[in-house]
């Protein structure tokens, strides 16, 4: 038998991370199957305390930024699999191995009837880092589908099932990102449903995509699948593929300010985008663009080389950098600093950058 997980050391991670920083890690270790969760923490555990460094969890590298050299003991949970546990008419729950990759799980369960995460395709990573930041786009969101989430909880060695309200969801933020490192994610537990008649298609021009792919099809409205195909086609227009053009992402949040401070804006730039917060705590709140924001700054396609921000999308900052020279985070701060400080200027909203900055 194959063990159950694998170790090594001194561990090149600039291809393993989409915005291609430079970094050299400690020690990595793999686990290749949920039987080897325990014993791999209890080895990675054992190389932390010897070399007086922390664990740091790893999963696909796509909202992560680096440190050129991590002197940790990185942990990559790599085990695969998609079970079903339950299943009626109506829905189906399934258990997902973290490992396993998000665009792939969305086109396996569509294509199997099993409906929901239509709108939460091409975006990159794997499943076990989705509930960190809550994954969304185009009107859903991860924590309208996920059920539960089973995580070894790294200080304590104890094992956990979060149920939804346990994880905290909110507009990218989680328990898990909070607590960055505490928690390593084995499997996220979903529930799709089976009606093929229920999309979700309220956001920019989704509904008029997925109608056009309706019609080729000759069918009278678009299908969950018909849907997934329009936000691959969006996507892949709007944002660049960090296979061509490394890039994690939104770099920054939308900002969320007081409405009253944003109607003030509105007076002066009448054509700012802004979004009504629904969410409990965030009463009488706005969420603006900041894509718009940043563009409207003057700082669309532009930067400090080697980061600059896309030229279709100014909320996502693209790594320009040749494989003989890696970017480092010191890059990513120079255009960082700039693209906060000159919004800030203009608008008055201080942007918040949305991966997780890794020392
Ligand atoms: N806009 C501009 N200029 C730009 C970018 C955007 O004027 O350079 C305007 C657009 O015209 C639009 C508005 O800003 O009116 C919003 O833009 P978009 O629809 O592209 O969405 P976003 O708010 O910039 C968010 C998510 C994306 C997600 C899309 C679609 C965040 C931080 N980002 O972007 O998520 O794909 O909505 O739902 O919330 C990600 O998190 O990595 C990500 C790509």
């Amino acid at each position: 038998m194959s063990s159950p997980f694998s170790v090594q050391h001194n561990v090149d991670l600039t291809t393993q991370n989409t915005m291609r920083l430079s970094c050299m890690a400690n020690s990595v270790v793999k686990i290749h199957d949920q039987a080897g969760v325990e014993p791999a923490i209890a080895h990675a555990k054992t190389i932390s305390n010897i070399k007086e460094m922390p664990l740091f969890v790893l999963s696909g590298g796509s909202n992560v930024l680096l440190p050129s050299r991590l002197h940790a003991c990185v942990v990559m949970p790599e085990m695969t699999g998609i079970d079903v546990v339950s299943e009626s008419d109506e829905h189906i729950d399934i258990a997902v191995m973290a490992g396993e990759n998000w665009h792939d799980l969305v086109v396996k369960t569509v294509q199997k009837g099993w409906y929901g995460l239509e709108n939460l395709a091409l975006i990159p990573g794997k499943v076990g880092a989705s509930p960190m930041q809550n994954i969304g786009a185009y009107g859903v969101e991860l924590a309208d589908f996920l059920t539960s989430v089973r995580a070894y909880h790294l200080p304590t060695d104890t094992w956990h099932t979060l149920m939804k309200a346990e994880c905290k969801f909110a507009y990218r933020d989680s328990i898990f990102k909070r607590q960055a490192s505490e928690w390593l994610i084995t499997q996220v537990n979903f529930r799709l449903h089976k009606d093929p008649t229920r999309t979700v298609m309220n956001y920019g021009d989704v509904q008029t995509k997925a109608s056009d792919i309706a019609q080729q099809h000759h069918r009278q409205a678009p299908t969950p699948i018909d849907v997934m195909n329009a936000i691959i086609n969006i996507r892949s227009t709007k944002l660049p593929n960090p296979e061509v053009l490394p890039n994690c992402g939104s770099f920054f949040k939308n900002p969320v300010i007081p409405t009253s401070q944003f109607k003030d804006l509105q007076r002066k730039f009448a054509d700012i985008k802004g979004y009504p917060v629904d969410e409990e705590l965030v009463n009488n709140s706005t969420k603006v663009a900041g894509g718009w924001l940043i563009d409207q700054a003057g700082l669309k396609g532009q930067g400090i080389e080697p980061i600059m921000t896309h030229v279709n999308q100014a909320l996502v900052l693209v790594n320009h950098a040749p494989a003989s020279q890696p970017a480092t985070q010191a890059d990513i701060l120079a255009t960082q600093d700039l693209i906060i400080d000159t919004v800030f200027d203009k608008f008055g909203i201080m942007l918040e950058r949305e991966p997780v900055w890794v020392r």
